[in-house]
């Protein structure tokens, strides 16, 4: 009998982003090699936080499976972790995600570089829609086919330490033996909110920046949404606001849709799911729960799970809210990443290969 915990877990981490993934992973003790995505902006990021881990800038379509054989250590348990952009199957992309956009194809990518090399273990997250979609049928049908053991479930990030409301689909597989994902440790307690995550952020104006913390900076805001802000209670919204300051559309219709639009946190709740925009105050429930401005870029890196040092940009390097509002609301939130390393690390401690 081979006891599998005194082999490290050697992960590779496909479509890697800023590396929220790979951080919660390495939090729980998988060692993780390298990252391959092909947005450049995520490479000062992925390797200035994921100690020792280079970053490959690649199209995953074309990257050869003999590259990845050739990072993994012989004596490793190897582990391909991988979250294809998610936009395609996104609620808040509706009528985009159709099977046109070449995106849906990143999974079956995600797939043959699976098939090609075999690793003992297998993760992915998306959003939970993607469990409907015969492209997450096909990529059962492929794992099964190899012999793993597979497990997936919508996860409440919340339950998982996330000031958020964040649900996600997430899959592990291992050709090691059975394996399970377990419940969070704040299943049916109470949650982290916004105010345990960001109360004592140093205040800031709409459109300034914090001397110490280029990224702890928020949008200027319109002096129309200005108005409106400031006529929002904590946890309030647009109906607070005067009949003038209300938007033609929720004038017009019953406002039901736009109800988590224009819209402040509660101190007292998880913050709303993030989005890529989440540094805009129109864009959704940005607002923060009683300054007049929308969360800073800092503020929605920490309500993503990031620890407040992460660091996102090179000294001297331009800071853009488009950008840096992409790589945080794309981003996996690492104490999920950290719940998936865990499970992992807990299923090789207690699983045996027979000879
Ligand atoms: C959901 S995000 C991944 C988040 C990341 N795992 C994290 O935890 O921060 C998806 C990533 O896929 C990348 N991507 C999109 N198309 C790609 C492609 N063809 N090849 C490689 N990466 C791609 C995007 O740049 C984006 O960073």
């Amino acid at each position: 009998m081979i006891h599998l915990s005194s082999h490290p877990v050697a992960a590779i981490d496909l479509f890697c982003g800023v590396g929220g993934l790979s951080y919660g992973l390495e939090a729980a003790g998988v060692n993780i090699l390298a990252g391959a995505d092909i947005d450049p902006s995520c490479r000062y990021p992925f390797e200035a936080n994921i100690t020792g881990a280079r970053f490959l800038e690649r199209d995953a379509r074309l990257l050869a499976p003999e590259e990845l054989a050739e990072i993994w250590p012989q004596d490793s348990l190897r582990l391909l972790a991988g979250c294809a952009p998610c936009q395609p199957f996104s609620p808040y992309q509706r009528g985009r995600g159709t099977p046109s956009d070449s995106r849906w194809s990143l999974l079956r990518e995600f797939g043959r570089l699976v098939r090609a090399t075999e690793p003992e273990l297998v993760t992915t997250e998306n959003v939970p829609r993607l469990m409907g979609t015969s492209v997450f049928g096909a990529f059962l049908e492929l794992l099964r086919e190899l012999d793993y053991s597979i497990a997936y479930r919508t996860c409440n990030c919340a339950d998982y330490g996330l000031p958020q409301k964040r649900r996600r689909l997430v899959l592990i597989a291992s050709r090691l033996g059975p394996i399970d994902i377990p419940e969070g440790y704040l299943s049916g307690l109470q949650p982290k909110t916004v105010g345990d995550a960001i109360r004592r952020m140093p205040p800031i104006a709409s459109g300034e920046v914090n001397a110490t913390d280029p990224l702890h900076r928020s949008r200027t805001l319109q002096d129309i949404n200005r108005q409106r802000i400031q006529a929002s209670a904590p946890g309030g919204s647009w109906r607070d606001w005067p009949e003038e300051l209300r938007v033609p559309c929720h004038r017009r219709a019953s406002g039901r849709r736009f109800r988590n639009v224009y819209a402040r946190m509660s101190w007292d709740e998880p913050a709303p799911t993030l989005t890529t925009y989440f540094y805009n105050f129109g864009a959704g429930r940005f607002g923060h729960p009683e300054q007049d401005r929308a969360i800073s870029i800092r503020e929605g890196a920490i309500l993503q799970g990031f620890p407040a040092e992460y660091d996102f940009v090179e000294s001297g390097s331009p800071i853009s809210f488009t950008t840096l509002g992409r790589l945080i609301g794309n981003a996996v939130p690492p104490p999920l990443g950290a719940a998936i390393g865990q499970t992992i690390i807990h299923h090789i401690r207690n699983v045996r290969l027979g000879t």
